[in-house]
């Protein structure tokens, strides 16, 4: 089944940052990783961005090529991007992008993805997206995290099944655990999967 972009749309309508159980203060691991391994001027592709501010952050660290797509129009019109930040308006599992990227980050997308079929496609524009010796560094809901996230059911990961999932493609480099606490104070365990395009 396709994602449902009015969901997303009304609830970035209807809740502040505040409100919103992924917000986090700053872009901490996305950043150091990112930095480590597609530092600028390698360009970044942010799938699922939303709100967040990896986007100005990258921007103010030196990144010149980045772009955020997220199946929410909503959430890109209100993210206060910097101007030289793209924006696509689309579905992970059916865009072709038409470009390559040196750098695919995901940060709470992948979860939402439940079916094998949406999974595969996840994959297969990771695949397409990204350049031969660009990176991929995905963060999902772990296998001890919430079983649910926005009124939607999730899958959980581990970073072995996250690796597996882009194996035909991609070769895992590097596993991290991480607790996000919500802006309330909840705790929730995400796994990152770093990986390389062959
Ligand atoms: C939990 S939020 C995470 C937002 C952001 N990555 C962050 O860390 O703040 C999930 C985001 O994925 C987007 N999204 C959900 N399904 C998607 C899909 N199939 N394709 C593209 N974006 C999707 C939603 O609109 C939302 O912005």
């Amino acid at each position: 089944m396709g994602a449902d972009p009015a969901h997303w749309d009304d609830i970035y309508r209807e809740r502040s940052d505040a409100e919103l159980s992924w917000s986090r203060d700053d872009s901490g691991l996305s950043l150091e990783l990112l930095g480590r391994l597609a530092p600028p001027p390698a360009s970044v592709l942010d799938v699922g961005g939303g709100r967040s501010g990896l986007a100005a952050a990258l921007t103010a660290g030196g990144w010149t090529d980045v772009t955020v797509l997220d199946l929410s129009a909503v959430a890109l019109e209100t993210a206060g991007l910097p101007a030289s930040v793209a924006t696509i308006s689309a579905d992970v599992t059916t865009c072709l992008p038409d470009r390559r990227f040196g750098a695919w980050h995901d940060r709470a997308v992948l979860h939402f993805l439940l079916s094998p079929e949406d999974r595969r496609a996840y994959a297969r524009t990771a695949a397409a997206a990204v350049e031969p010796g660009g990176v991929a560094v995905i963060g999902t809901f772990g296998p001890d995290g919430p079983e649910r996230c926005s009124g939607l059911e999730v899958r959980r990961s581990s970073a072995a099944e996250v690796a597996a999932l882009l194996s035909d493609d991609f070769d895992l480099l590097e596993a991290h655990d991480e607790v996000h606490h919500t802006p309330w104070g909840d705790p929730q365990r995400f796994v990152w999967a770093v990986l390389r395009r062959r």
